[in-house]
């Protein structure tokens, strides 16, 4: 029997074969475009259509760290000791884990660098141990050798073209200030803070140009402050989240009046905050009791500091409402809900330059009045759940919902009208091995592309993203037991080697385009000229 290649010549067979090949081309792209997509569980045909194209130029694309969760160096050079140095140490996290050496950034943020550089980051987001600078809180005690690590990392920054964006409070307040005045229920740390940040911008203000007074200040107030499960461990849901809160958003509004007045117009840089929330959505989104809920939630979470900061210098008027209300039902005089002087208000009311956003998840609420002892959370009359349904991470608040994210941010953007920097947003995994971490790909790829879709389609004005994190780290009270890391962190070697997961190859993908490519018609260009090409080939060699 004569073989094919007998038959055909064995040209043809060569053109046979490209064009196999180009068809499996133009199969493949498919298959990667369906990549990211979650089950649709409110069966929307379109919700999870990836969209392709670009983010507008000079769009931020960094990764984020913060002081505790990666330094190290608890005691080094002078180093004060903060409130997370005391809970972990004492054994208030996984394990009797502690942040002692972490991931060792302390002496390794030339390696972290590098990590970033490699894969093509404009910027990095860390932060500023505020007891690493001032041990004991005040301006008495600056200590040379703590600002010298922050400078060096900011110039090793800038030496490989990448932009430092710094928060000043990421959680580790000095442990002294706890306790002397009883950490942010005290009004004196409105000046201590601002002497703080002061030395910080004189410092590193020629350098920085993106600077965030607090990290989180919802996650302080109500962690640390109301159901006492983060440093300072204060239980005492129904008045200290308020008090915290009311002494950070007059810290923050005073270290950003100092930066206008001492070095705007010196250094230019853009103050702001950085808050979190998860998307409060509805459970019917037709029923107003629900719609009303789900907004109440919004205000508590998100609107606590950013009305006052980006609005009228004032809480908003849900807030007033419902926890004045609550109050007088429990027989007491006056709110619970501290009160801001006229003069306060005023320097608070439009200290931000971009609105910081760390957006992981989405929530769903339903009305539900709760008549109860005085509580933050019971003040909101809101119930709160994530659907059985919805997907899973390696952290059980972490539902992973990417369409959540576009709504966010048209939320965030309506109301407050800022350009938005994300300033995290990431997933965990379970503690293993995992380099070729699929999920955490599947994860960036959903939410990024709802960013996009949020800035092209939606026309929200957000100007850079921030993947958390650039490694793995110490997770607070959860230590190293959940992985949020683009690098993997061997915790068990002294040397805390670093290697690079899938995810963050594909993000440095993401990073390159500066969006998603259209695997598509980059296909489709790529086989029709293999098509060209294969049929030319048959062509030549049947003749
Ligand atoms: C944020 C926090 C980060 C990190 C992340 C993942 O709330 O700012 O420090 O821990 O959550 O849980």
């Amino acid at each position: 029997m004569m073989s094919l290649f007998e038959r055909f010549g064995c040209g043809a067979m060569v053109g046979m074969l490209v064009l196999v090949f180009t068809l499996f081309c133009c199969w493949l792209p498919v298959q990667v475009g369906a990549d990211f997509a979650y089950p649709d569980v409110f069966n929307d045909p379109d919700r999870d259509t990836p969209l392709y194209g670009k983010f507008p130029d000079g769009f931020a694309w960094g990764s984020a760290t913060s002081a505790y969760q990666v330094e190290g160096g608890w005691d080094a050079d002078g180093k004060g000791k903060s409130i997370w140095d005391t809970l972990a140490q004492a054994g208030g996290c996984a394990y009797g884990q502690t942040g002692n050496v972490a991931c060792d950034s302390y002496n390794k943020y030339a390696q972290d660098v590098q990590l970033a550089k490699a894969m093509g980051l404009t910027h990095y987001r860390f932060s500023i141990s505020w007891p690493r600078v001032m041990p004991d809180g005040t301006l008495a005690s600056l200590n040379e050798a703590g600002l010298a690590y922050y400078e060096a990392l900011v110039d090793e920054l800038l030496k490989e073209n990448i932009e430092p964006v710094v928060t000043l409070y990421h959680w580790d307040l000095p442990q002294v200030l706890q306790d002397v005045y009883g950490g942010w229920e005290n009004d004196s740390l409105v000046e201590l803070f601002n002497d703080y940040a002061d030395v910080c911008f004189e410092r590193l203000g020629s350098k920085v140009k993106l600077w965030i007074t607090f990290n989180e200040p919802y996650v302080v107030c109500w962690l640390g402050y109301g159901i006492g499960v983060f440093a300072p461990n204060i239980n005492d849901p129904g008045y200290g989240p308020y008090r915290a809160a009311h002494t950070i958003i007059k810290s923050h509004g005073m270290a950003y009046n100092t930066y206008q007045q001492k070095y705007k117009a010196q250094y230019g840089g853009q103050v702001s905050i950085t808050l979190s929330t998860d998307f409060g959505l509805p459970e019917d989104e037709n029923n107003p009791a629900h719609v009303a809920a789900a907004d109440r939630y919004m205000q508590f979470t998100a609107g606590w500091f950013a009305h006052p900061i980006f609005k009228n210098g004032d809480y908003p008027d849900v807030m007033k409402w419902q926890v004045g209300n609550k109050s007088l039902a429990q027989g007491l005089s006056e709110s619970r809900l501290p009160v801001f002087t006229e003069e306060e208000k005023q320097y608070i009311a439009g200290t931000g330059d971009f609105f910081g956003l760390n957006a992981y998840t989405t929530t769903v609420c339903k009305d539900n009045f709760r008549p109860t002892d005085p509580n933050y959370e019971d003040d909101q009359d809101v119930d709160r759940y994530q659907p059985d349904n919805w997907p899973k991470s390696g952290s059980d608040w972490l539902r992973p919902v990417p369409w959540g994210l576009r709504r966010l941010l048209n939320w965030v953007s309506q109301e407050y009208g800022k350009p938005i920097y994300i300033t995290e947003n990431g997933v965990s995994t379970a503690d293993v091995a995992e380099l070729n971490d699929t999920s955490r790909q599947t994860y960036y790829g959903a939410y990024i592309n709802e960013v996009l879709k949020a800035s092209v389609l939606d026309g929200v004005d957000v100007s850079g993203y921030f993947a958390w994190s650039l490694m793995d780290n110490f997770e607070w009270t959860s230590g190293y037991t959940q992985r949020f890391g683009l690098h993997y962190v061997d915790f068990e070697d002294p040397d805390r080697p670093r290697t690079q997961k899938d995810s963050a190859a594909f993000y440095a993908g993401l990073v390159a385009y500066n969006g998603f490519e259209e695997a598509g018609n980059g296909a489709v260009a790529v086989t029709s000229t293999y098509f060209v090409l294969a049929t030319l080939l048959i062509v030549y060699f049947l003749l």
